[in-house]
């Protein structure tokens, strides 16, 4: 797998097929891993790019400092200059993933052909949320990444997930705790800071995808229909017996809503 250095670090970085650039953009605090069912399936037309973004997987470490939404948008830009991807992307991200697509699309629009936004939010941190992600930093920061998967783990999920797939979950469990605790606490703090961009929402002309688990607990689909409202391009989808980790619990109808979307880009 290329590593590719970027911005004054190195990222990791899964570039397969050939065809119009597609990018996927991972949720935390996970890895390019989380997209496997995404990768396989659009490689054989698309070039999929899949990095662990700054920190993650085996991408450099990282110091437990904050670890911004508009700092990751930059690392894909360049990202992309490094690997000769000059045309513009579609990209595709997961909750921060999504996080850092909004960034990508403000600061980087001619760079984005179409936006994939999967159970995520454009609201920033209510005062308990942020609160709760500095306690949960100093304690994965004393005592490892476990103590984030503990408390995690229960709310990524639906209950189809957890009778049918309980496999899907050891895989998300063992990413989560396979990853540095600086880099944990790094994010929390970087999304504990990022802006509320609802009101930025109508500057995104990109034809933009909004997919939402129907059971996701972390962000609603509720909030996401809302989100499609506001933007000048949006199509939202809800999929069925999905939480949060929508793409690993549901991938085939979460393909099939990529797939449709993708169809009715103009080329
Ligand atoms: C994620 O899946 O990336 C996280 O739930 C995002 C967050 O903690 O806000």
């Amino acid at each position: 797998m290329p590593r590719i250095a970027v911005n004054g670090t190195t990222l990791h970085v899964v570039d397969r097929g050939s065809g119009p650039p597609l990018l996927f953009v991972h949720g935390f605090p996970l890895t390019h891993d989380m997209w496997q069912g995404q990768l396989d399936e659009f490689a054989g037309d698309y070039r999929v790019l899949a990095p662990d973004l700054r920190g993650f997987g085996v991408s450099d470490p990282v110091p437990a400092e904050p670890l911004t939404m508009e700092q990751h948008a930059d690392d894909l830009a360049a990202l992309l200059d490094a690997v000769d991807v000059t045309e513009p992307v579609i990209l595709c991200g997961l909750s921060m993933g999504g996080y850092i697509g909004w960034q990508f699309a403000l600061r980087h629009g001619k760079r984005l052909r179409a936006l994939i936004q999967c159970d995520t939010r454009a609201a920033a941190d209510a005062p308990d949320t942020r609160a709760g992600r500095m306690k949960l930093a100093e304690t994965v920061l004393n005592n490892g990444a476990e103590a984030a998967a503990t408390p995690m783990l229960p709310k990524l999920f639906a209950a189809a997930t957890r009778d049918r797939s309980p496999e899907v979950i050891d895989r998300i469990r063992e990413t989560i705790v396979g990853t540095r605790r600086e880099t944990i606490a790094a994010a929390l703090y970087g999304m504990a800071q990022r802006p509320d961009v609802t009101p930025r929402l109508p500057e995104i002309a990109a034809p933009t995808l909004l997919l939402a688990g129907e059971d996701d607990l972390l962000t609603p689909a509720k909030e996401m229909r809302a989100i499609a409202e506001r933007l000048p391009h949006a199509t939202f989808v809800e999929i069925a017996d999905a939480g949060h980790m929508a793409p690993v619990e549901q991938p085939a109808a979460v393909n099939r809503a990529l797939r449709e979307f993708l169809d009715t880009l103009p080329a």
